[in-house]
């Protein structure tokens, strides 16, 4: 499923074992994909000395001890509170008493918020030390562990304070998601839904036919899912590293009103239902503008369906909008939106307020 119009290319090499490596141009990260990865960390990434691990209350207990040999363990309280300040002052601490150097190296064993708190403290702590990533959701696995953002929140908004500090190893053991509530989980599938509706339509099939196996969680699928999209989001990475040059900006495809979603709900709506109610509204855009098909349209809703993934907007506009403005891709007072394409990869193009809020209030309505 190799995408040839990108000019740079990615490895894929399966290993005997079964997992997959991959690597992109000169981006730092590597990605293994497979079962049974976390006992092999040290095998797999060529660590010689024990890492200092960074959990939370949840994946600690529940994945540490296969990680083998360690200097020391945090476990932050879980939950997006936990990427705070004091968090990172608490993993210093703890960084400090175990003696970590310069050499490091730094585990995230755990989710987005584990990745991003513990990311930022391998990023600062002594100028930076190396991190491994080992994503235990499936968030985590397609999307945060790969990219090199982290941040941690402050009152004043989410992400303010943050680095890049790209991980040298990104370790996706695809048997950490059996223990995943079905709530979170299918966060992490409207994440993958979007690499195939903004970036790859050839992955939109392949969705489309193992719907129910992802859902299942059958590992041989979740194994190709979650390599297809550290795949696609590698490539997206590689070519904007800092996020300075537009590229990535295609990976907030359903952001914007997902986001406004999130917020004017006081967070009832979770990130990736929110991403799902987007991607049809951002859908529903395209189709007016005859960027993308009705039959294509229809699919989207028929997979989001079948992925049990909450997709309808339920909230009035004059709710949403106030957030919606908040949103920083502004042009002119306009809000530039990522639109899907059929047949093609997603573009970022400039919408009126008021295409956008027809297309959230047929959306509310339940129109197709
Ligand atoms: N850095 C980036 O590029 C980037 C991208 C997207 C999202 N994020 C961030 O990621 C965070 C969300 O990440 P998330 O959805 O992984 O949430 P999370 O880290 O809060 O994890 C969700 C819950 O699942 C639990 N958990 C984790 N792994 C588990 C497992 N295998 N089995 C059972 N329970 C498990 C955790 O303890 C937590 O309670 C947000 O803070 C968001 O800002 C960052
Ligand atoms: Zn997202």
């Amino acid at each position: 499923m190799a995408d040839a119009r990108g000019q740079v290319t990615t490895t894929i090499a399966p290993e005997a074992d079964g997992r997959v490596i991959l690597r992109q141009g000169t981006f730092p990260t590597s990605v293994a994909v497979g079962e049974g990865l976390l006992p092999r960390l040290a095998l797999i990434t060529g660590l010689d000395s024990p890492p200092f691990i960074v959990a939370d209350e949840i994946t600690g207990p529940l994945f540490a001890d296969f990680l083998g040999r360690r200097r020391g363990l945090f476990n932050l309280p879980r939950g997006e509170g936990a990427k705070s300040l004091d968090s990172l002052s608490a993993i210093y601490t703890s960084l400090a008493a175990a003696g970590v150097d310069r050499s490091g190296p730094v585990v995230a064993l755990g989710g987005g918020v584990v990745g991003d708190t513990a990311g930022l403290a391998a990023a600062t702590w002594m100028r930076g030390v190396p991190l491994i990533q080992c994503p235990t959701t499936l968030l985590a696995q397609v999307d945060s562990a790969i990219g090199g953002k982290t941040a941690v929140n402050l009152p004043e908004g989410k992400n303010l304070v943050g680095a890049f500090h790209p991980a040298q190893w990104v370790l996706s053991d695809v048997e950490c998601l059996r223990s995943q509530s079905d709530e979170d989980f299918r966060q992490g599938l409207a994440e993958a839904v979007k690499y195939g509706l903004g970036e790859e339509w050839s992955f939109f099939d392949w969705l489309e036919e193992n719907a129910r196996s992802a859902l299942r969680r059958s590992l041989p699928v979740l194994g190709t899912l979650v390599a297809e999209c550290s795949r696609m989001k590698l490539a997206v990475c590689a070519e904007d590293e800092r996020e300075t040059g537009g590229v990535r900006a295609r990976l907030n495809l359903g952001h914007t009103v997902g986001h406004a979603l999130e917020a004017a709900s006081g967070y009832r709506w979770r990130h990736g239902d929110g991403v799902a109610a987007g991607m049809m509204v951002a859908s529903r855009l395209s189709l007016r503008r005859g960027l993308l098909r009705e039959e294509d349209f229809s699919r989207l809703d028929r997979l989001l369906t079948t992925l049990r993934i909450p997709h309808r907007v339920d909230m009035a506009w004059e709710e949403i909008a106030p957030f919606v403005a908040r949103d920083k891709k502004f042009r002119s007072g306009a809000p530039l939106m990522v639109l899907p394409r059929s047949d093609e990869r997603c573009a970022l193009l400039s919408v009126s307020l008021d295409e956008l809020r027809e297309a959230c209030a047929e959306s509310a309505g339940g129109k197709l």
